[in-house]
């Protein structure tokens, strides 16, 4: 008679020698290679780059238009969790625009990128880049995908000017297996709350502003905002 919990370790002998771990990756539970296992999940996730829009036209033409109202001219802009589109209108000069994601091959297709940076933000949630040397942050809909969210903000609150602005843009969609718990479990309005409390916590920020921008509610994807400005 085995003991229940010689039992329950019986599996992860077999597969250590095997060369496999038994690891989770989101909600799925399932088998990596031990290579996999020395890469954190996120490594692995976007390992291929995904040069596809995550939400619609006409969400993409909301947050487009909505930074044609609101950003500043000339601009210093930070792209946080940036792929091979920032979303910025045509005709918009920045001063510069650094995109920082996770991909290189997605941030090298970007045109609008002055500068490109690789980094895993949940591996290392520092900002390569001196204090105050942006106007602008953007996060387009990956906030959801942070998990040491309240680092990263106060490091935007940082590199941000006072007076500049951090805005963050997110629809109702994402990869569940990225997402943090809390996301998959909240409304649209509660996200706003959420990262709200980002803003909130993190300090250096006045108070956030949420704002619904969707071009048309409840047909096509919806589009929130919420910002703050460096005090
Ligand atoms: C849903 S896509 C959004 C891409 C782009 N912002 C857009 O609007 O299409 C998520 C992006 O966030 C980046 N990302 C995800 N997790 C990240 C992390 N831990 N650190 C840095 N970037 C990350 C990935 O490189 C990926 O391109």
């Amino acid at each position: 008679m085995v003991p229940p919990f010689v039992s329950l370790c019986l599996p992860h002998t077999f597969f250590f020698f095997f060369g496999c771990l038994l690891c989770t990756a989101g909600n799925n539970a399932c088998l990596m290679p031990l290579l996999w296992a020395v890469q954190s999940r996120d490594t692995v996730f976007y390992d291929t780059p995904r040069l596809v829009y995550h939400i619609d036209e006409f969400a993409v033409g909301a947050l487009t238009s909505y930074y044609a109202r609101t950003l500043p001219p000339k601009a210093d802009v930070l792209d946080l969790c940036s792929s091979w589109v920032s979303h910025l209108p045509d005709d918009y000069e920045a001063g510069s625009v650094t995109g920082l994601g996770m991909v290189t091959a997605e941030l090298d297709k970007n045109p609008r990128l002055t500068t490109r940076v690789t980094q895993d933000l949940n591996e290392n949630p520092s900002l390569p880049f001196e204090d105050a040397s942006f106007d602008v942050i953007t996060n387009v809909v990956s906030v959801d995908y942070l998990t040491q969210p309240l680092a990263i903000f106060k490091e935007m609150a940082r590199v941000l000017r006072p007076g500049g602005s951090a805005v963050m843009s997110f629809s109702n969609r994402c990869f569940p297996s990225k997402a943090i718990d809390i996301w998959l479990r909240t409304s649209d309005m509660e996200h706003a709350f959420i990262v709200g409390c980002y803003f909130h916590y993190a300090g250096g920020f006045g108070p956030p502003q949420a704002q619904d921008i969707s071009p048309n509610p409840g047909i096509t994807d919806p589009m929130f905002i919420v910002r703050a400005m460096k005090r």
